[in-house]
Order: structure tokens, then sequence, then C-alpha cells
């Protein structure tokens, strides 16, 4: 585990730009939109803020600060920390590697039905229609090919390493995503029906606070912001010292919660607007036809209304959130590699094909039995693992870690931090409301 041959960001922005690379992918503009829109709209986003101040932040210093005391691995970096029982910090790095795995097949196919969206528009330009068909319309040869061809992508960059291929993508591509988005939301607000979304979107009705809501959108925190499967502890392993761990976790935190909240701005609207232009949103009982689809329904039909500029913004689009997604697998894959590379002695190469293949295996199983077992891998791992091994690590640093050794550790890169807020708050924080609260979620719900 010698620190020269680990990498390591560049620079502060580096980092930023890939933890918040990270953090942003399907889940800020799939995810996040489709629940909204299936939960009332309004209600979901306020209680997914609540959730990702009160729960999610305060969880992403513990896993950075893991990450960066470790120096390592998660599976190491826990251990040097729970130095009494080697064995739970063993095994619970490897529930993390699982649920990094499992999120990893599922989050593929998804992403390659994005890669389909991204390429169908020049194939139907050249006029080759009924490949351009193919790609956007459901069906096992399609999710199978296009889940291989995304995976073959992250195993791509991961290979790579650290700052040459996952900081230097995400510094680049990140910003981009930015701009396309402002572009959009703009675009979508001087269309008919755009304000009914919008209403929607920002004028909260009670009566959709249930408690599968509050499951839900706590899962939705702990997934945008790659909680508890081990990404955070990794990324904050290849991290300088000099870096303030609480005030870096506040912007990517912001970064990501502001690109889920645009995404709603933009999706909710188009929603509408769609609706005005004859495409079936919502079913005679008034809820939402198919959700899952959602986005992928509503978004080529806003380009469409574009006339000939909506081909170049919609492959924009595509390509961006390719990218979006590719920045969060290769956070996903990085999991297991780094814990192969150190725990098992292999290169980085091999333990990238390696892992990086067996994983796209479980991803053709899941694609080919779609109905079964997509969402089924999905909700274990992000609704209930996510969110569990969030309640592990709150007490792993709120209860195992020596203080001194904590707060040492995040006295490095903000020296004064014993005098703040933060730390009068934090370490109780995570040692008692966070545990107790993810819990009480759950408990609420199941009863
Ligand atoms: N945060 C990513 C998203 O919102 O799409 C998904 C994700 C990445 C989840 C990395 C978990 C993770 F460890």
């Amino acid at each position: 585990m010698a620190s020269n041959s680990r990498g390591q960001f560049s620079s502060k922005l580096g980092f930023i730009m890939a933890a918040a690379g990270s953090a942003v992918g399907l889940g800020n503009v799939w995810g996040f939109p489709t629940k909204a829109a299936s939960n009332g709209g309004a209600a979901f986003l306020i209680i997914y803020l609540v959730m990702v101040f009160l729960l999610a932040f305060p969880m992403l210093v513990a896993e950075l600060t893991i990450g960066r005391y470790g120096q390592s691995n998660p599976i190491a970096s826990l251990r040097s920390i729970w130095t009494k029982n080697r064995a739970a910090a063993g095994f619970f790095g490897l529930i993390a590697m699982v649920a990094a795995s499992m999120i990893l097949s599922f989050y593929s196919i998804l992403a390659g039905w994005l890669m389909g969206f991204a390429a169908a528009p020049a194939l139907e330009v050249v006029g080759l229609q009924s490949a351009a068909d193919w790609l956007v319309n459901f069906g096992d040869a399609r999710n199978v090919i296009l889940a291989l061809l995304f995976s073959l992508l992250t195993i791509y960059v991961v290979q790579k390493g650290v700052a040459d291929g996952i900081e230097k993508w995400s510094t680049r591509l990140m910003p981009m995503l930015f701009v396309l988005f402002g572009v959009m939301i703009v675009y979508i607000f001087t269309q008919d029906g755009a304000m009914d979304g919008l209403k929607m979107y920002l004028i909260p009705d009670v009566s959709h606070v249930t408690p599968a809501l509050l499951v839900d959108s706590m899962g939705q925190a702990f997934f945008s912001l790659s909680l508890g499967v081990g990404s955070m502890m990794v990324y904050g392993s290849y991290l300088k010292k000099d870096v303030n761990i609480p005030k870096t976790a506040a912007q990517v935190a912001a970064i990501d919660t502001a690109v889920a909240f645009s995404a709603g701005l933009l999706i909710l609207p188009a929603m509408f607007v769609a609706k005005n232009n004859g495409v079936e949103i919502f079913n005679a009982a008034g809820d939402l036809m198919s959700s899952g689809d959602l986005v992928f329904a509503v978004l080529p039909a806003m380009f469409d209304t574009m006339g000939s500029m909506g081909m170049i913004v919609g492959t924009g689009f595509f390509v961006l959130m390719v990218i979006a997604a590719l920045t969060s697998s290769i956070s996903l894959l990085e999991v297991p590699v780094s814990c192969a590379q150190d725990e098992l002695n292999m290169t980085r190469r091999k333990a990238t094909w390696v892992i990086g293949s067996a994983i796209l295996v479980l991803s053709i199983v899941i694609a080919l039995n779609f109905g079964s077992l997509f969402g089924l891998v999905a909700d274990i791992s992000t609704v209930y693992m996510q969110p569990l091994l969030g309640v592990v690590w709150a007490i792993v640093v709120g209860w195992i870690w020596n203080r001194n050794k904590l707060l040492n550790e995040l006295k490095e890169g903000n020296p004064e931090i014993e005098q703040g807020l933060f730390w009068k708050i934090w370490p109780w924080y995570v040692r008692i409301v966070c545990p107790v609260a993810i819990l009480a979620v759950f408990m609420f719900s199941v009863l």
C-alpha cells in the first residue's frame, strides 16, 4: 500500500468535480424527477431536501473522512479505524462492495439506454430509421448490447487510474452539462403547459407526504450523493491532506442538489408541455403512465418541438447524460477494483477487467430478466443497503473511532475546526441522530 503507487487527485477543483461527477448521474436526471413526478412534485422535493441536508450531507463528511484517514480501499480504511474488530470491518467493507456492484449492474442498463437515445437522431438523419427505432425501443438485444458498450467504457476509464482517467473526464465534461441544462430550462419555460408542471413542482400538497415517501426520498438522497457503498470512501482516500473536508462535502452536496433540482425544473414542466402536444403522460385516473419511462418519453417529445435544432440539442443532451452516468459508474467500479488491487495484490488493469466483466455478466442476467430483476436489484441496493450501510458507517465514526484521531483527521486542511460550530454539532449528530433517524424512517415505513 505504498502511498506513491496510489493515485491522487491533482487539484481541489479536480476532486470536487470528480466527487460531484460521482454524485451527479442518472439519480439526478432520471431518478429524482421520476420520483418527484410520481409523488406529488413539491411534497417529494421538500422532503428530499430535508433528507439531503439532515442525513446525507453529514454522512458524506463521515465517508470522505474515513477514506482520507485510511488512505486506502474501503476495506482497509475501515480496518484502520476498527482496529479491534478487523473481521467486522472486512465484512462490512465486503457488503459495501457487493452493493456497489449491484448498483453498477442495473446502472449500466439504464446508461445504455441513454447511449441509444444519444445515437438515434444521427441515424435518423442519415436515413437509418429502423436502426434508430431499435435503439430507442425496449428489447432484450438492445438492452444487452448497449449495457455491454457502456460497461466497456466504464472499464476503459477506470483502468486508466485516478488523475488521468477519472479526474480529467470529470473536470472537462461536468461544466458542459450544467450549461446545457440551463439552456433547456429556459427553452421549456417558453412552451405552453410548462407552468402547470412548475406549479406541481413548487406548490406542495401535504396529502402526498406518506411513510413510503420518506423511505423513498431517503434512499434517493443516499443514492444521489453516492453514499453507503464506499465510493465516497475511495474518493476520500485519493484526497490530499490539505483539503477542508466539511467544506468540500458541502460543495459537492450543493452541486448535486442543484442538478437534481434543475432536472425537476426541466422534466416536470416538460411533462405538461408534452401532454399539451398530445403525448400520453397520465392515464384516465390521473396517475403517471409507466413512470420508469417518463424521462425517456418526455424529453424526446420536447426535442421534437424544437424543429431542426431539436436534433442537435437532443443529441448533446443525451451525450452529456452518458458522460454524467460514466463519471458515476467509474466511482462504483472503483470500489471493488481498489479493494482487489490492494487486498488481492492485483494490477489495476487486471482487477478492472476481471471485476468489470463479472459485473457485466450480472447486468446481462438482469437485462434478460428485466421485469423480475431490475426493480428488485435496484430496490435492494438503493432503498435498503445504502441507508443501512450508512448506519454502520455512522456507528464506526461515532462510536468506534477514537475521538482524537477523528478530530485530528478533520483538522488537516481545517486547523480551526475545533472552535467552529461544525465540530460542536457533527460528532454527536453522527453518533446519535444519524443512526436513530435512518432506522426510524425504516421502522415508520414498515409499520
Ligand atoms: N450518485 C449517482 C447518481 O445519482 O446517479 C449514483 C451512484 C454512484 C450511487 C456511486 C452510488 C455510488 F456509489
